[in-house]
């Protein structure tokens, strides 16, 4: 079995390394991506390796905790093949595994006890990916963007220029 990847910033550090543990003593095998202390940090910077393993097949699985787990999972979610949900009780946790196949799990650090982030933990690594109709919708995920439409201030750009 391939490891699990966790990493956090200072936020989601302390309910980290509980799990961490916590997994260890579940008998999973678990490589932590850091960060390794409370001390200030940016999410990006531990997002990215992890969703970077994810995206190239080397885990198949990685946790992710920030304050929220938005930070984390907008990271995450740049990155072919990656699909991060974030997660906030276990029935949420279900359904990303069920539905959406989700394979980062990313935690709102600053707003779950240690005993509900274990519960959301457990379950999206328990529940199955039900395949089906679901299949087609994820690999409709990936299919490329065919028109994107200019921001608002880069289309003012293109109107002043024609006049
Ligand atoms: C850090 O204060 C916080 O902004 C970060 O952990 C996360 O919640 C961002 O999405």
């Amino acid at each position: 079995m391939l490891p699990i990847l966790i990493a956090s910033d200072h936020a989601g550090f302390e309910l980290k390394k509980k799990l961490e543990t916590w997994l260890r003593e579940m008998g999973y095998e678990v490589t932590d991506l850091g960060t390794e202390s409370e001390q200030s940090t940016d999410y990006a910077d531990y997002a990215h390796p992890l969703a970077q393993r994810v995206s190239d097949g080397v885990a198949s699985r990685g946790v992710l905790l920030c304050g929220t787990g938005l930070g984390m999972s907008y990271v995450a979610n740049r990155y072919p093949r990656v699909r991060a949900a974030v997660a906030w009780s276990p029935e949420i946790a279900e359904l990303s595994r069920r539905h959406n196949d989700a394979n980062v799990l990313a935690l709102p650090g600053r707003f779950l006890s240690e005993d509900q982030a274990r519960q959301i933990l457990q379950t999206w690594l328990d529940t199955p990916f039900e395949g089906g109709r679901h299949e087609r919708r994820i690999e409709k995920i990936e299919r490329e963007e065919t028109s994107v439409s200019p921001r608002p201030n880069e289309r003012g750009a293109e109107q002043r220029e024609m006049r």
